[in-house]
């Protein structure tokens, strides 16, 4: 295994046929505004070029700030950098997605974005209420809007030339062929929990065979336990290869053909995370089938009830 290798670098095509995305990504969820503005910065001198925003992480204005920032000192290009956001629950009803993504570019100071997903499936009363609640603290839907209703209002962001792909996170897999099904622009990337734990490989094959690119967050297991990087088949790897259980988990997820989202507030996690290096056919082997244990560690996929998010400024 090598140091110098470019599985780093690797980048995936995307089925809107002009673009690639890097394969790993610096997720933004971060609580504390000023540590998003640094670890933005850093992440983009370590070498991320693939960034995971939302607005429901109510830090896109920071985000901006520190790319725009490293922008303007010119080592990093804006073409060169992919930057993806998402589109909150409340903002389902078509007629709110163009407001909700124009609101989402100003605060990332962008001209377009290279991404835009609907964030889970989950259509929430709409608002300027992020957590809309009844009387009861139970979180109120949206029964009136669908899925497929929100992916059309999507599908005409492309048209207009200010996003240049499309994506759905959190879906099941038959949510996901649903809007296969009716799409005119097919979804190009689908973002979803996925780390040995989760390996969610049905959904991977689905997706391998319908160009549709895997995005797996809590590819390090969200800081959670069990600990997946405390995983003996994990640390054994790490030992034997010489690198960190975070570097192998990434590798794994890179090699598998997914495009693994990270995030860290240290330096040296985020530049320890961009280090990767290939691992041996055995090692993935091991990975994809010595670990035995299944756990899913975000539940936002049940509720559309995000796990921990920023209380905002
Ligand atoms: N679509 C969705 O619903 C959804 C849900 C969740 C997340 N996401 C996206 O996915 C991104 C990734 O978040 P995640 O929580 O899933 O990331 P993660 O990388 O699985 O977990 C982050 C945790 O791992 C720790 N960590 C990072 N690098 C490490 C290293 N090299 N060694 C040891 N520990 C390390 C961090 O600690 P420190 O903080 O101390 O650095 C933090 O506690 C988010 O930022 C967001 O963009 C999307």
């Amino acid at each position: 295994m090598s140091d110098t290798d470019g599985l780093r670098y690797t980048k995936i095509p995307l089925n809107n046929g002009s673009d690639e995305i890097p394969a790993l990504g610096f997720g933004t969820l971060i609580p504390d505004p000023i540590a998003t503005k640094e670890a933005v910065k850093i992440s983009l001198e370590a070498g991320f070029r693939q960034f995971d925003c939302a607005e429901r992480y109510r830090n896109e204005e920071q985000v901006g700030e520190a790319m725009r920032a490293v922008l303007e000192e010119g080592k990093v290009k804006r073409k060169d950098v992919f930057v993806g956001t998402k589109l909150w629950n409340t903002n389902h009803r078509p007629e709110r997605v163009k407001p909700a993504f124009e609101a989402s570019l100003r605060r990332l100071q962008l001209d377009y974005v290279d991404l835009y997903c609907i964030h889970t499936p989950f259509a929430f009363k709409p608002g300027d209420e992020q957590d809309p609640r009844d009387e009861n603290g139970k979180v109120i839907y949206d029964s009136a809007t669908t899925l497929t209703d929100t992916w059309k209002a999507l599908e005409s962001l492309v048209d207009e030339g200010r996003c240049k792909a499309i994506g759905l996170s959190n879906v099941s897999l038959g949510q996901l062929k649903e809007v296969f099904e009716i799409a005119r622009l097919k979804p190009a990337v689908l973002q979803v929990e996925s780390q040995p734990y989760l390996p969610e490989w049905e959904l991977l094959d689905y997706c391998k065979r319908n160009g549709v690119v895997m995005q797996a967050f809590a590819a390090l297991g969200h800081g959670m336990e069990p600990k997946l990087i405390d995983d003996p088949v994990i640390t054994a790897i790490a030992k034997r290869v010489n690198k960190t259980p975070a570097q192998v988990l990434l590798a794994w997820a890179v090699q598998r053909g997914t495009a693994p989202l990270t995030t860290s507030t240290s330096t040296r996690y985020i530049k320890e995370n961009f280090d990767i290096a290939t691992l041996p056919d055995e090692a993935m082997k091991e990975i994809s089938q010595g670990i035995d244990t299944r756990v899913r560690l975000n539940s936002v996929v049940e509720t559309g009830i995000p796990g921990f998010i920023p209380r905002g400024t």
